[in-house]
């Protein structure tokens, strides 16, 4: 197989190929063993493959050699554009999605560039235990926009047809073993190819009419679904007049976007934030009623003294929970989204305020019910920073590291025939 190296030539070495080879070869087999496993019905195992059967048999899709260490501050990621990976075949419970569009989230390279302790890292649990996230794992990308190419068996009460317009991501539950869950992922996630599996009790689906492009519905699922889970997690929905205000660390990102709509169209009287001043205008029409500049003043110095309720830090600054406490009231929280960043909560929260221990979210068909709907009454609009060819995803990981980005960049998905 010829991998041409993508944008920045790699020589890779040989050890890197051989896991790589490895990897292609357990996708082919894990594919296999998933479309013949626990299907309930033997004649809806054979539709199945008989819908599979009309596929291509491969596809292009972006591939890793392994993880990038120093890719985040190198640039040196270790991605690869394939043409010959075998399309999988859905088992119970999945659905094959041709994509669309993916989108960037910082957990993609950040598993890649090894910033993610625990179970990419195989310091705890034993990653032996959990093969579909090991290092060795060819699979990127999380979050899809597209059309649903195959139907597993047991997805019947879903709704799903061939060619209905769907999105979500890819991975269920890959913060597992943080929150009590036996497998890291129930399905690995692969989102960056032509072809992807979902699991059907957690995607979403796009309502003729909507006012959103079926392509941009890949902004939503990792930012939209964190920032709707988070937001749930502190309180919401709210009353109008519980008089609510929530504190968005960083506003102009791809949770930010979704957190200040979100905490508006959940009840909240207010909502702070900070950005750059170029994306002001931006998050006040998007919803924000204060929004700080964070190079003059950081939101948790620029707010007055227990003037908040509900505070989240989409960021990730070292000390933010100490330097938080100030302005929120007592009876409020403290939210953290972990980004890995060396952030954690403090050891002396103001009386009264509680510290939220948040996880990240597990997509589930109602939540992305919720979502689309919101998309379809005009409450929650993606805003798309850029759309590039999936074959300049390092290009496009570059971007997202640089962290100056408003909304999401779209990798657009080359379209099999
Ligand atoms: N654990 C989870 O489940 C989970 C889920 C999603 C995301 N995350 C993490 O949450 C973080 C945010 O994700 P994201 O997708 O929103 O990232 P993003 O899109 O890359 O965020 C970029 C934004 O960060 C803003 N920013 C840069 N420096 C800032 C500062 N000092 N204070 C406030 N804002 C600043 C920039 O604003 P300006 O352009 O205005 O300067 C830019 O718009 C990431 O670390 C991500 O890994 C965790």
């Amino acid at each position: 197989m010829i991998d041409p190296p993508l944008h920045r030539p790699l020589a890779l070495p040989a050890f890197v190929l051989r896991a790589v080879g490895i990897s292609t070869l357990a996708l082919v087999a894990v594919a296999g063993l998933v479309a013949g496993s626990g299907s309930g019905s033997v004649v809806a195992s054979a539709l199945v493959s008989d819908a599979c059967a009309t596929l291509p048999s491969t596809m292009t899709a972006v591939l890793t050699s392994g993880s990038s260490p120093d890719g985040a501050t190198s640039g040196g990621w270790n991605l690869r554009l394939s043409d010959d990976v075998p399309v999988p075949c859905p088992g119970a419970g999945q659905v094959l999605v041709k994509v669309l569009t993916t989108a960037v989230n910082p957990v993609d390279w950040k598993l890649e560039a090894e910033w993610i302790p625990g179970y990419v890292r195989g310091v705890a649990p034993d990653p032996a235990a959990n093969p579909a996230l090991r290092l060795d794992d060819p699979a990127v990308g999380l979050d899809f926009a597209g059309t649903v190419a195959a139907v597993g068996s047991g997805c019947e009460a879903y709704g799903l047809v061939v060619g209905g317009e769907v999105w979500g991501e890819s991975t269920r539950g890959y913060m597992g073993p943080w929150i009590g869950s036996p497998s890291i992922t129930e399905l690995p996630g692969f989102m960056y190819a032509q072809y992807g599996l979902a699991a059907c009790d957690a995607i979403g689906v796009r309502a003729a009419g909507s006012p959103v492009p079926l392509r941009e519905y890949a902004a939503l699922p990792v930012p939209a679904g964190t920032a709707f889970d988070a937001l749930r997690m502190s309180g919401a929905p709210w009353k109008k007049e519980d008089n609510v205000t929530v504190a968005v660390a960083s506003g102009a990102g791809g949770t930010g976007i979704m957190m200040i709509q979100l905490a508006k169209a959940l009840g909240a009287r207010t909502v702070v934030t900070a950005a750059s001043p170029r994306n002001h205008d931006l998050l006040r029409a998007l919803g924000a009623d204060v929004v700080l500049d964070y190079h003059e003043a950081e939101l948790w110095e620029g707010m007055p003294e227990n003037s908040v309720d509900h505070a989240i830090d989409n960021f990730g600054d070292p000390g933010t929970a100490d330097r938080a406490m100030r302005i929120i009231r007592p009876g409020g929280t403290f939210l953290i989204m972990p980004a890995f960043k060396g952030e954690s909560y403090t050891d002396t929260p103001k009386p009264g305020v509680t510290q939220l221990p948040y996880l990240g979210w597990t997509a589930t068909r109602a939540d992305s019910d919720v979502l689309s709907g919101l998309v379809e009454t005009g409450k929650l609009r993606p805003v798309i920073y850029r759309s590039m060819p999936l074959a300049e995803v390092t290009d496009a990981w570059d971007i997202s590291v640089a962290g100056k980005l408003t909304g999401k960049i779209l990798l657009d998905v080359p379209q099999a025939a």
